[in-house]
């Protein structure tokens, strides 16, 4: 059974740049290893997280994060199981990256979310919208 979970939370400690480079690309690695999908998005202080997979594997993902001091108020936005299709890969973005801009953010999460049923597509993609309008990019 494949499930699908989204939430926000608020980073505890600043981080430089570096270290939330780090941290995603080594996030990014583990969950490639359990074939864990989604999107990670860190901009001002906040985490946007969606993840997808085996239901199993994505449940024991989610509660160890939720017990991460790393950060606090995780706040979850959804959380179902899924039937078809999955994400596309895991897009991790650092919304401070040199160069990064709405549109092609947008057009990056589309994609991601393209092989989800079309009712949760809606969901993340309403979510994001109101994650990312909180900024100017
Ligand atoms: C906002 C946030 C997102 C995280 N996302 C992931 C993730 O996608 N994959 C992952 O393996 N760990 C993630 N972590 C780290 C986990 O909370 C936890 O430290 C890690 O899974 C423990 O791995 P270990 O048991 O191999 O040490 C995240 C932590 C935070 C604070």
């Amino acid at each position: 059974m494949q499930h699908a979970i989204c939430y926000i939370s608020t980073a505890t400690s600043q981080f430089n740049n570096q270290e939330i480079e780090n941290l995603l690309a080594e996030w990014r690695e583990k969950n490639s290893n359990t074939d864990i999908k989604g999107i990670l998005l860190f901009s001002e202080g906040h985490f946007f997280q969606v993840l997808e997979g085996e239901k199993e594997k994505v449940l024991a993902l989610y509660y160890s994060i939720m017990e991460d001091p790393r950060h606090t108020n995780v706040i979850q936005v959804m959380g179902k199981d899924v039937s078809r299709g999955s994400l596309d890969g895991y897009v991790v973005e650092h919304l401070k990256t040199p160069g990064f801009s709405r549109p092609n953010l947008i057009r990056k999460y589309c994609e991601s979310v393209k092989g989800m049923d079309p009712q949760t597509q809606q969901q993340i993609r309403e979510i994001l919208d109101s994650f990312i309008d909180t900024r100017s990019l």
